[in-house]
């Protein structure tokens, strides 16, 4: 007889872990820099739209898809398409993708856990001024040898925690470590409003400047909604299959999208406000927090103890998020392959392990090493958030929206969303109750997946390639 799946503990747990999937190098390391890039308010304000318009009714089909096969990427899709030859593609794209997000994801991981030693050893007393920080972290990032070291100790630490499995590995460490994370974060940006001059920061992030705004900056700016989420490869699919029949995906996912948006914002405010009072260029690209933490907790008090829990945490919450990355390989070569977990994990980190190399070097060996003005690293970056993501998305609507189909998709959102789905949201609004049935919750998430994501999708390709 086949072994029953492993599940989750509890609604919390599966909460706690998704979010540790979602919460990552995305919304700390990467979402300040991108907003820096990209003009700041009015690309996170097309970022927030595309999560509610886009990203809340593809996580619920992710989760759906999940539950429903209780299988692997791959697996996933060919049960529910009955072995359509497409389909099953569909779901091997999600696993390359898987190989190329971790190739570069795991450089900075390691970055973070250099850092959290260079702050136990107190390199950041001598950084007084952010020009020393970032000359430090040019020197640093150009050393393939410590690269390369740190890399190497990160994909070991992650190989260590999916040996455990889901319950035991992925949900306890995500339980007991986000809440701290959290924590540091609000505290970081406290400190950083109470500087002075932060109030440019805060207009940066808050005050919309739309001449910023062109096709390139939407398809980064949706790119990066998918990637903050998790979405559009299959993370959420395998997460969703070791979802309970009994647990409510509605609010599940709803949670999981807060708490990520929250978190973005909370570091946003945390990064920009300290760059701002520095007179910092908010442009700086992959280096900023990099470059400009050291130098805040420099001159904070308490700095090194709030440096070195920072970039802990932010190890941690990398941490979290590649073992996701890691899950989707390794769960597709034990569903469908029979191989040993604990061998399908070895062989799948020494392949990203490799496949990372050249993103390690980016920066120091290979920088000139350029394509369209763009290194190694970048180039993986791109690829993976701007273009397979919302692509994986799309056909992750389509494939609800139009191929599972209304009923069977109710079907399987229903158990546990009983309540939830049915409910009319004018009702849930406006406390009277709406007669219109049509509009409950269900059916406008419906619509959404099969109308309004897939069409905003690819108009935001066609708009990025110039075509509108
Ligand atoms: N969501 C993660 C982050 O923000 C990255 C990630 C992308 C994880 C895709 C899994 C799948 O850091």
């Amino acid at each position: 007889m086949e072994k029953q799946r492993e599940n989750w503990g509890s609604k919390f747990g599966f909460i706690l872990a998704a979010a540790g999937s979602a919460v990552g190098l995305g919304n700390i390391w990467k979402f300040p820099y991108i907003a820096g890039e990209n003009g700041g308010a009015a690309f996170i304000l097309v970022y927030l739209i595309s999560i509610l318009m886009i990203g809340i009714p593809i996580f619920i089909s992710e989760l759906i898809i999940g539950r429903k096969s209780q299988l692997n990427v791959v697996g996933a899709y060919k049960k529910l398409s009955n072995n359509s030859p497409f389909w099953s593609i569909v779901g091997y794209m999600g696993i390359f993708t898987a190989f190329v997000i971790l190739s570069y994801y795991n450089i900075v991981a390691g970055w973070s856990l250099g850092y959290f030693f260079e702050a136990i050893k107190g390199t950041f007393n001598e950084f007084t001024t952010v020009e020393l920080a970032s000359n430090y972290f040019s020197n640093q990032t150009s050393n393939t040898f410590w690269i390369i070291s740190w890399q190497f100790l990160f994909i070991a630490l992650s190989v260590y925690v999916v040996f455990s499995g889901v319950r035991k590995g992925i949900e306890k460490y995500s339980k007991l470590l986000m809440p701290i994370l959290l924590v540091i974060l609000i505290s970081l940006a406290v400190w950083g409003i109470s500087l002075k001059g932060s109030s440019a920061g805060l207009t940066f992030l808050f005050k919309p400047d739309w001449g910023s705004i062109n096709g390139r900056v939407i398809l980064i700016a949706l790119g990066h909604a998918f990637f903050t989420l998790s979405l559009g490869m299959g993370a959420i699919i395998t997460y969703g299959s070791y979802f309970r029949k009994d647990e409510n995906i509605l609010t599940s996912a709803l949670w999981v999208v807060f708490l990520d948006t929250f978190i973005a914002i909370v570091a946003g405010i945390a990064i920009f406000t300290s760059v701002f009072s520095m007179g910092f260029n908010p442009a700086e690209g992959p280096g900023l927090i990099f470059n400009v933490l050291p130098t805040v907790f420099n001159k904070m008090p308490g700095g090194n103890i709030f440096g070195t829990l920072f970039f802990l945490l932010l190890f941690i919450a990398a941490l979290t998020s590649a073992i996701s990355l890691l899950e989707v390989i390794t769960s597709y070569f034990v569903d469908q392959k029979k191989h040993s977990r604990h061998w399908v994990v070895l062989v799948a980190a020494f392949v990203t392990f490799l496949v990372g190399i050249p993103s390690a070097m980016s920066f120091g060996l290979l920088k000139d090493f350029q394509f369209f003005q763009k290194n190694f690293f970048d180039i993986m970056d791109f690829l993976s958030a701007n273009i397979l993501l919302p692509g994986g998305g799309l056909l992750i609507a389509i494939f609800i929206g139009w191929k599972f189909g209304y009923r069977k998709s109710m079907g399987a959102l229903e158990s546990g969303s009983e309540g939830w789905l049915q409910a009319n949201i004018f009702f849930a609004i406006v406390g009277k109750k709406v007669p219109a049935k049509k509009l409950s919750i269900g059916n406008i998430w419906f619509v959404f997946v099969k109308y309004v994501a897939p069409i905003l999708i690819a108009l935001v390709f066609l708009k990025s390639i110039g075509v509108i």
